[in-house]
């Protein structure tokens, strides 16, 4: 028997089944499998990944324990997403987790989504996770103290965090001060994508093809709203606009102008995102910037919020690549601080689609 805090987390909100194991703090593994079966249809289907949930999550699971040498024995707790996110999905990872709890008589611990997405700032990853994880050999990690504001930015979300400590707990305290009233930053990113024509998810196209175009080709739309909500539904519909128009004077316009559709397109998003987040710092004085989520992926996004840092001296966090898309890691980060104030959640309980924090 041993006293150490060992836990497995579990993520299948959406289209990659993930598990990681943490141990005392400290990150074993981290194995996720995506699912090439939406690609042929341009965005995710939700029963086909519900499918592929239940071919992956063995294997995942499995491999994940191998990985970080831990016998299920061993195991304190397991950790799930409970949501946001697709129902039939989540109910894969939450039906798993309650079997593999009952029959090892240990405790379940739910995680928000979108929580999962802010800790992933606080994953340890171990020196075996890191020699195997290419993007985590040279990356530097750094977590942020608290108060922060994190600008979390995904497929289903766009909001501004306000992430602080609560006294006696592990889990910080986060509360939303803005988000979308529409559709997401990353949801923009794949539906322009969709309109020029590239593949699905087309975020990591666009941002691709963005670093050989002109960002101020093409005058976007931009919504104007007070405080901290964000809107896209606006931009991508110039964009669909301008496409329309520019088609009927030259058939080849998308494929002549791509480039440059792409870096108008991602300049529109990141100044959105970021206008936001600056009038958030100014008026909470709060100076430390994170960034999580699928979009924080975005290299364009990266380099602007670094250049936002020291025009502004904010204190600016970027997750490494790895703990950016959906992934265990994060999960299991945020069901150990849980774990340790004994926040358990029933045998019961069901996922939840929409939420927020
Ligand atoms: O967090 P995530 O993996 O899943 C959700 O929970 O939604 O985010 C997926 C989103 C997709 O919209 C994808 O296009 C976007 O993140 N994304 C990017 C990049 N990499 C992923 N968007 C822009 N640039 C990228 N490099």
């Amino acid at each position: 028997m041993t006293n150490k805090v060992t836990i497995l987390a579990i993520e299948s909100s959406c289209d990659d089944t993930s598990a990681a194991v943490v141990q005392d703090g400290l990150m074993l593994s981290n194995v996720t499998a995506g699912q090439k079966v939406h690609e042929e249809f341009g965005g995710v289907v939700p029963e086909l990944a519900s499918r592929a949930h239940q071919l992956n999550i063995l294997p995942v699971v499995d491999t994940a324990l191998r990985r970080a040498g831990i016998d299920r024995s061993e195991l304190s707790a397991i950790a799930f997403t409970r949501g946001p996110g697709l129902l039939g999905s989540l109910l894969v990872g939450t039906s798993f987790t309650k079997g593999m709890a009952l029959s090892l008589g240990i405790p379940m611990v739910d995680v928000n989504h979108l929580q999962g997405h802010v800790m992933a700032h606080f994953v340890e990853p171990s020196e075996t996770l890191k020699a195997t994880v290419p993007s985590l050999q040279n990356a530097t990690i750094r977590h942020p103290e608290y108060p922060f504001l994190c600008l979390l930015v995904s497929g289903g979300n766009s909001q501004i965090v306000r992430v602080e400590q609560t006294a006696g707990k592990h889990l910080p305290t986060m509360t939303i001060i803005g988000q979308t009233i529409d559709d997401a930053a990353g949801e923009a990113f794949d539906k322009c994508a969709k309109v020029m024509g590239l593949p699905y998810p087309g975020g990591p196209w666009v941002d691709k093809l963005a670093k050989e175009g002109d960002s101020k080709a093409f005058a976007l739309a931009k919504p104007h709203l007070t405080g901290y909500d964000y809107s896209f539904s606006g931009l991508k519909t110039s964009f669909l606009y301008l496409i329309r128009d520019e088609l009927k004077q030259n058939p080849d316009f998308i494929e002549q102008r791509k480039a440059d559709l792409c870096a108008s397109l991602q300049a529109t998003v990141i100044d959105i995102l970021l206008g936001k987040v600056k009038k958030a710092v100014q008026d909470t004085g709060i100076c430390r910037v994170a960034v999580a989520g699928g979009v924080s992926a975005n290299s364009g996004l990266r380099d602007a919020l670094l250049d936002y840092g020291k025009r502004y001296r904010w204190d600016v966090f970027i997750p490494p690549f790895s703990f950016t898309t959906d992934n265990a890691a994060m999960i299991a980060q945020a069901g150990y601080l849980k774990y340790m104030d004994g926040d358990f959640c029933p045998i019961d309980a069901a996922p939840f689609a929409k939420t927020t924090i």
